[in-house]
C-alpha cells in the first residue's frame, strides 16, 4: 500500500481532520478472514452519513483518469487537493473505457479513481458517457447514429454522433447508466450525476419524423384542429394525413416550427428521463442528478428539460473577450430560474478556450473574479474544464490547470486561492441564495418566434432582454429571470421585454398579478402571438389589450432611428417602433414619437394604466442606454423597488444572497482601477475577518461581506 498520500495530508493540517476521519472509519470497517475485499459500495454504507457531507461551496474540475496511467492519478489528485479542489467531474465520454466491447464491462477503474479522489477529500460527480458512444456500438447498431438535416449520417471520430430518439440507443444508454449507478450509486464519495453532456445535436431520420408526427397527434388530437391552429389553408399546406407533416427548422409554417422545437425539448427530456430512471433505480437519493446546460443556447426549452432534474447547471464560457457582468450574470440568473434555486457552474474556462475566433486568456485575477461573480448569482459550485489536456484529441489548445507535463500552469495559484476562499466562506454562504424584487420574464417560444421572423435582421431578442436587464440590475442589484407562468406576487416589478408568444395561462397569470397590485411592464413585440405561434386577433398585446386600455396599431422595422420625447427625455427608438393607441380614458401616454416616417409622427410610444394599486405599461420603443436607464429608474420608482445594498462605484457588481438569519453581499470590481466602496452599514469581512465600514477593491478585487438580519 502506498502511504505517500498520508504524508501529504499530515503536511496540510487543515485537511488532516477530514482525512483522518475517513481513514479511521475505513480502517474500522473490519474485513473478516475469508471474506473478500469489501467493494466500495459496501464500505460506503459505513461512512455515508458520518463523514461525507460535501462542503456548501465547491471548487471542482473535469478529470479524465482514463486518459492517463493509473500510476499518475495520485500525483494529479495531490495537486488538486493542494488547490482546494473538492470535486471532480468524472466518467463522461469514457464509454469505450467502461465497456470496450459489447457486454464487457470495465467499471473497476472508475471506482478506483473515485475512491482515490475520495481519499484526497475530493468528491465525484459521475457523468454518464452517452455523448460519446464507442465505435463498436455505432458500427453494430448503425441506427444509433443520428441523421443530419441534409440526410447525411453522422460518423464516429467526433462526439454527439448518437441519435437521441433511437430506441436501441436509449436501451444501451439505459444499460450503461444503470450499471454505473449500481456500481457507484452508493459510493460515499459520489455526490451527484451528470447525464450526458450539453444536449444539442438532434436527428432528422425517418423514425424521428414519425415520432414527431405522433407527438403532433397527441398535442392536437385531430388534423382539423392542427390545420386550424396552423392556418394551413395558407399556401395549400392542409394536411389530410399525419404522415404528411414534415420537419421544418427555419422557414416553415410558424406553428410547425414551434411544434418541432417543442418536440425537440420533450425528446431531450425523455432521452434524459431514460437515464435518470436507470440511475434513480440504484443510486442513493442523496446523490443529485443534473445535466450541464449552455446558458442562452436556443436548441431546446431548458425549463422543460430541467423539470426532472434535482439541480440546474451550466457551462460558463466567455470564449473571446472578457467577463461582462451583465451578459454573464444574466445567464447565471437564467439558469437559476430553471429550477428557481441555486445552481452549479459545471464547466468554466481556466483562462482560455480553444473554439473562439480569438482565444484570449482572461486577465490575471479575472478567473477568480468570475468565480465569485458566479457565486454571487447563486452558484454553489464552480468547476474548471479541464484539469489537464489529453495529449491528443480535439481540444489540445484548451485552457487547463496543469500542463502536458503534469505540473501547474500559472493560473493554478489563482485557482488555489479560490479554493482557500471557498473553504473559508462556504459556511457563511451555506443556505443562502439570491432573490430579487424584480423579475424579467422569458420564454423560449418568444425568443424562437422573434428569431424566426426578426423582420429587422439586427433584432436580437436576447440583446433586447439585456437592454432591460442591465439598467434594472444597476438599480435593484439583483434580478430573477423566470417564466411568466410562475407565481409572481413576490415581485414588486415584473418586466417582459419581448413576450411575443403569450399563452392564455401566462396571460391570466399576468392579469392576476396586476390585479393583485403588481406592476407589469411589457416591451416591444409582446403579446403578438398565441401559443401556436399564430397572430393574436386583438393585435398586441393580445389578451392583455383590455387590461392595458390600449394596443399596438402597427409595428415598423426601422432603417433610421425614430425620435421620441416625453417622460424619458429626448431619445430614439432603434431597429423597431410600435405605434400605440389608448382606448381607455385612464391610460396615460408617457412618450410620443417625433417626426419620423409620417405614420409614427406625434403618436404614442409608451403608455401606462393604473389598475388599483398595480399598473400595466407598454413600451413600444427600444431606446439607447441612456433612455433605458431613465426607463428603469421610472419603473423602479413607481413600483417601489429598492437597491439590495446601496450605491457602489461604476464597474463594481453587488450580489446579495439571503439566508434565514443573515445576508451575504459579494462585491466584485470589474472596473479598471481600484475602487473604494463605502458600506451602508458595518459588516463582517468573511475572507479577511473583522468588521468593516468600507472596502478597497483593486481591479478584479472581491469582498464577501455578511450581516445579520435585523
Ligand atoms: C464544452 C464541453 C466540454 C469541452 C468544453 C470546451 O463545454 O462540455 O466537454 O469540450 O466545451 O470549452
Amino acid at each position: 500500500m502506498n502511504f505517500a498520500w498520508i504524508k501529504k495530508i499530515f503536511a496540510s493540517p487543515a485537511r488532516y481532520a477530514t482525512f483522518a476521519a475517513v481513514a479511521c472509519i475505513l480502517l474500522m470497517t473490519p474485513t473478516l478472514p475469508g471474506q473478500s475485499q469489501t467493494t466500495s459500495s459496501t464500505k460506503s454504507n459505513a461512512v455515508t452519513n458520518s463523514v461525507l457531507t460535501p462542503p456548501p461551496l465547491l471548487l471542482g474540475t473535469a478529470w479524465y483518469p482514463e486518459q492517463w496511467p493509473e500510476s499518475r492519478w495520485n500525483a494529479d489528485l495531490d495537486l488538486m487537493q493542494k488547490a482546494g479542489i473538492r470535486f471532480v467531474r468524472i466518467g463522461e465520454f469514457a464509454w469505450s473505457s467502461l465497456e470496450p466491447a459489447e457486454g464487457d464491462y470495465h467499471l473497476g477503474w472508475l471506482e478506483r479513481a473515485i475512491d482515490d479522489a475520495g481519499r484526497h477529500g475530493i468528491y465525484s460527480v459521475v457523468g454518464t458517457p452517452t455523448a460519446a458512444p464507442p465505435a463498436w456500438l455505432t458500427q453494430k447498431y448503425p441506427e444509433t447514429l443520428r441523421m443530419e438535416e441534409n440526410g447525411r449520417k453522422a460518423e464516429h471520430g467526433n462526439r454527439q454522433q448518437f441519435n437521441w430518439d433511437d430506441p436501441k440507443y436509449r436501451e444501451l444508454a439505459h444499460d450503461i447508466a444503470g450499471r454505473m449507478a449500481q456500481r457507484y450509486g452508493h459510493n460515499p464519495y459520489v455526490i451527484g450525476w451528470q447525464i450526458d453532456n450539453e444536449y444539442a445535436a438532434v436527428s432528422f431520420d425517418p423514425r424521428t419524423r414519425a415520432d414527431f408526427q405522433s407527438w403532433l397527434q397527441h398535442r392536437y388530437g385531430t388534423l382539423d384542429n392542427l390545420n386550424t391552429r396552423w392556418t394551413t389553408a395558407y399556401w395549400s399546406q392542409t394536411y389530410s394525413n399525419w404522415d404528411q407533416v414534415p420537419i421544418e427548422t427555419s422557414r416553415g409554417n410558424p406553428g410547425l416550427l414551434l411544434s418541432w422545437k417543442r418536440f425537440v425539448s420533450d425528446t431531450w427530456r425523455s432521452y434524459q428521463k431514460n437515464q435518470l430512471d436507470a440511475i434513480r433505480q440504484y443510486a442513493s437519493p442523496r446523490q443529485f442528478i443534473t445535466t450541464n446546460m449552455m446558458g442562452w443556447f436556443q436548441g431546446y426549452n431548458h425549463y422543460v428539460v430541467a423539470r426532472d432534474l434535482d439541480l440546474a447547471s451550466w457551462d460558463d464560457y466567455i470564449g473571446e473577450g472578457h467577463l461582462n457582468a451583465y451578459v454573464n450574470g444574466s445567464t447565471d440568473d437564467l439558469t437559476r430560474g430553471f429550477k428557481q434555486k441555486n445552481f452549479w457552474v459545471m464547466e468554466t474556462q481556466p483562462g482560455h478556450v480553444n473554439w473562439a475566433p480569438d482565444n484570449n486568456d482572461l486577465n490575471k485575477g479575472e478567473v477568480r473574479a468570475m468565480a465569485w461573480h458566479n457565486v454571487g448569482h447563486g452558484a454553489d459550485a464552480v468547476s474548471y474544464w479541464q484539469w489537464r489536456s489529453a495529449l491528443n484529441g480535439q481540444e489540445q489548445y484548451h485552457g487547463t490547470l496543469v500542463g502536458p507535463d503534469g505540473t501547474p500552469v500559472p493560473l493554478y495559484t489563482e485557482v488555489a486561492q479560490i479554493g482557500r476562499e471557498f473553504t473559508k466562506a462556504g459556511p457563511t454562504l451555506a443556505g443562502t441564495s439570491p432573490k430579487s424584487q424584480v423579475a424579467i420574464l422569458h420564454t423560449y417560444g418568444s425568443v424562437w418566434a422573434i428569431d424566426w421572423q426578426r423582420h429587422n435582421k439586427a433584432y436580437d431578442p436576447i440583446v433586447e432582454l439585456l437592454s432591460y436587464y442591465q439598467p434594472l440590475r444597476d438599480i435593484s442589484q439583483s434580478i430573477d429571470i423566470v417564466q411568466p407562468t410562475v407565481p409572481l406576487d413576490q415581485y414588486k416589478l415584473v418586466v417582459a421585454p419581448g413576450l411575443n408568444v403569450l399563452s392564455n395561462e401566462a396571460a391570466n397569470n399576468l392579469i392576476q398579478y396586476v390585479k393583485n397590485g403588481g406592476h407589469l411592464v411589457l416591451g416591444q413585440r409582446s403579446g403578438m402571438k398565441n401559443d401556436d405561434n399564430g397572430l393574436q386577433p386583438e393585435r398586441q398585446p393580445g389578451p392583455l389589450v383590455s387590461l392595458l386600455g390600449g394596443r399596438v396599431e402597427q409595428y415598423y422595422a426601422l432603417i433610421d432611428p425614430a425620435p421620441i420625447h416625453g417622460q424619458f427625455g429626448d431619445n430614439t427608438s432603434k431597429l423597431w417602433a410600435e405605434l400605440l393607441s389608448t382606448s381607455s380614458p385612464d391610460t396615460q401616454v408617457l412618450a410620443t414619437y417625433g417626426k419620423s416616417n409620417g405614420w409614427l409622427d406625434g403618436k404614442p410610444a409608451i403608455i401606462t394604466r393604473k389598475i388599483g394599486k398595480g399598473s400595466i405599461t407598454y413600451v413600444g420603443v427600444w431606446m439607447d442606454e441612456a433612455g433605458m436607464a431613465k426607463l428603469a429608474q421610472w419603473m423602479t420608482n413607481m413600483s417601489g423597488v429598492t437597491p439590495a445594498f446601496g450605491p457602489v462605484p461604476a464597474g463594481v457588481e453587488v450580489d446579495p444572497r439571503y439566508g434565514k438569519d443573515h445576508t451575504v453581499f459579494i462585491l466584485v470590481n470589474l472596473a479598471n482601477g481600484t475602487q473604494t466602496v463605502p458600506l451602508p452599514r458595518s459588516m463582517q469581512d468573511v475572507l479577511h475577518g473583522g468588521s468593516v465600514q468600507s472596502v478597497n477593491l483593486p481591479r478584479y478585487g472581491v469582498a464577501v461581506l455578511s450581516e445579520a438580519k435585523k
